[in-house]
């Protein structure tokens, strides 16, 4: 009789760990193998605080980003598919494969600037740590990296909201870096899911608002009063 043997979920967490640095050990669009690491802690941290399952949440957060549409050549996500085919040869169950897939899933989900909200709290833990790497000293440094990498200006001061037809309009237009401050970075905070996360957020909120103000203010040459 074949016996059942459980994976060893360390050995399991190692594994995935180092497929996925190896897929994404050389991205410049903002998802390097360190934001992985990065959101992988912070993720952890809100688990424990907030008594999610850690396992889920370390799972997910390495897999969060190994299909964004941002690498792909076709533009079609394939993350949910390809954490589903990996987990399943390390023979968990397919609860637990099913669970991370559906965390992936909706962190991938992008369209129409709709805000997609996690159902389980382990999903809630990896997207507050996601979106927590999206502010402060680190989610500013990212902003720029990504803005660069697409060859974009830091800011266009000539870009006014009000001379084009749309909003749609406008964000191809301009493109500036300094734009996304506002359509998303800023407004990040009240994203967040998790009590902790929100507290969490708060200080990393607070110093990207000031580095807004203060880049507009040396910008204008007005920061020397
Ligand atoms: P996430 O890791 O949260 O899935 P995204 O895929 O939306 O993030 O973007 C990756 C990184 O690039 C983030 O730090 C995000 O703020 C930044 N980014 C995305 N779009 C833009 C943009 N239009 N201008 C500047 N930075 C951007
Ligand atoms: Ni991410």
């Amino acid at each position: 009789m074949k016996s059942e043997t459980l994976p060893d979920p360390q050995h399991v967490i190692e594994q995935v760990a180092h497929k996925v640095r190896q897929l994404l050990e050389h991205d410049a669009s903002g998802h390097d193998w360190w934001h992985i690491e990065r959101v992988r802690h912070v993720a952890l941290q809100l688990a424990q605080k907030e008594g999610a399952d850690a396992f889920v949440v370390e799972l997910a957060a390495l897999l969060h980003d190994i299909g964004d549409w941002k690498n792909q050549t076709d533009g079609q996500d394939r993350g949910a598919e390809l954490s589903r085919v990996w987990l399943e040869e390390f023979g968990l169950s397919p609860e637990t494969v099913q669970h991370v897939a559906d965390i992936i899933e909706g962190i991938s989900f992008k369209g129409a600037g709709v805000a997609t909200e996690m159902p389980t709290l382990e999903g809630k833990c990896v997207q507050d740590a996601d979106r927590l790497d999206a502010i402060g000293a680190i989610g500013i440094g990212r902003a720029f990296a990504f803005g660069g990498s697409r060859g974009r200006p830091m800011h266009d001061p000539e870009v006014k909201p009000e001379l084009h037809q749309s909003f749609e309009d406008y964000k191809r237009k301009s493109g500036a870096t300094l734009n996304h401050f506002t359509e998303k970075l800023l407004l990040l905070k009240e994203r967040m899911q998790t009590p902790s996360g929100r507290v969490w957020a708060e200080q990393r909120h607070q110093f990207t608002e000031e580095f807004y103000n203060r880049f507009l203010a040396e910008w204008d040459s007005r920061d020397m009063a």
